[in-house]
């Protein structure tokens, strides 16, 4: 009986990150918000590294905040609030003087709130840390 629960539980887990594998979700859930910032980290992370300009934040990436979740009960207090200080870091990364230690904190944002809400992408998003 408890075996049976954990395994429910355990393909929850799996299956609110198996859209992770259909990047061409066209509504504006939460899969395919992080599939943007996703693209748009390792972006900033090519041109920090080859030290080329930024360019200018555009707010054309959906607000993770009104996006719709894989599951509803993801969308605690805790997580609006690791959402709006993730944010905000990447808004920072445009105007920092020195953008690669404000892209290595926005990483870590990522990962922070990954910890508590979706661990399978972890490992992926660790790689778009800069050595
Ligand atoms: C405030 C919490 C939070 C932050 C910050 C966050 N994520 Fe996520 N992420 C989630 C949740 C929750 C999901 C599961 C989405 C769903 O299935 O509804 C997710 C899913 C993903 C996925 C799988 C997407 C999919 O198609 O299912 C990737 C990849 C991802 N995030 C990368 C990132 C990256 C890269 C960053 C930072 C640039 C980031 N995330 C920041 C909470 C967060």
């Amino acid at each position: 009986m408890l075996l049976k629960y954990s395994i429910g539980i355990v393909s929850v887990v799996l299956l609110s990150c198996w859209s992770f594998f259909n990047p061409n979700i066209q509504e504006p859930t939460l899969p395919k918000v992080m599939y943007q910032l996703d693209s748009e980290a390792k972006v900033l992370r090519e041109r920090i590294l080859k030290k080329k300009s930024l360019g200018v934040f555009t707010d054309s990436i959906q607000d993770m905040h009104i996006a719709i979740p894989t599951d509803p009960d993801e969308m605690t207090p805790e997580f609006h609030q690791m959402a709006s200080y993730s944010l905000n870091l990447r808004k920072e990364i445009y105007r920092a003087k020195h953008p690669k230690q404000v892209y290595q904190k926005y990483i870590q944002s990522c990962i922070t709130c990954h910890e508590t809400h979706c661990p399978g992408p972890i490992r992926r998003i660790e790689q778009l840390k800069l050595k």
